[in-house]
């Protein structure tokens, strides 16, 4: 299908929210179809997934590079002979710099586990159980060079509850996630 848009998705870990990226590509629920995964980590496990669904992989050691810069531009050469159309980070756990985000404008989407501009950075879910709310969730947004404050595209509100620990308020919000990214790349492609 000549048509179908090319989606990158950078992961460090588990990869869940790929999971859910991937799936709902080949469902037909978002006209596109995940082309590469690549993770900082050779250990993450979301490669095993990608890899029993023959998606090609690549690892990218951030730590292999003398700067950021470098990092960077091995991404970009990875991506490179895919003809990427959008790039979804899914738990990808570095900030990207300007040197990347400028050459890709306004096709870098992330997802965050809290109610943006709210709870920013590391531990959303415990900074909102410790602000007192009685309500958080996740957000689906572009990625600019300052951390988790790019334009929203989409975002699901979950109750939080009495009791809830950091571990039971994140698997509530992670189900939200796993709605809320292929709705927000189906709204953007349309
Ligand atoms: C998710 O909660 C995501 O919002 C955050 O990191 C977590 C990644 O989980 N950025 P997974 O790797 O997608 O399972």
């Amino acid at each position: 299908m000549a048509d179908l848009k090319k989606i990158a998705i950078f992961i460090s870990g588990r990869g869940s929210n790929m999971q859910s990226i991937v799936k709902a590509c080949q469902s037909g629920e978002i006209p596109a179809e995940t082309s590469i995964i690549i993770s900082n980590r050779a250990d993450a496990a979301g490669l095993d997934f990608a890899q029993s669904k023959n998606i090609p992989t690549a690892v990218i050691n951030h730590k292999d590079f003398s700067d950021r810069t470098a990092f960077e531009d091995a991404l970009n050469e990875a991506l490179r002979p895919h003809a990427i159309d959008l790039i979804c980070l899914a738990g990808f756990m570095r900030v990207l710099t300007d040197h990347f985000i400028a050459k890709w404008p306004n096709k870098i989407l992330n997802i965050h586990p809290s109610l943006l501009p709210k709870f920013k950075g590391l531990h959303p879910q415990k900074q909102a159980l410790e602000a007192g709310e009685n309500e958080s969730g996740c957000s689906v947004h572009y990625v600019v060079p300052e951390l988790d404050s790019g334009p929203v595209i989409l975002q699901k509100a979950v109750p939080i509850i009495a009791g809830d620990t950091e571990e039971s308020l994140s698997a509530r919000i992670l189900e939200q996630e796993h709605i809320a990214y292929p709705q927000a790349i189906r709204k953007i492609l349309a």
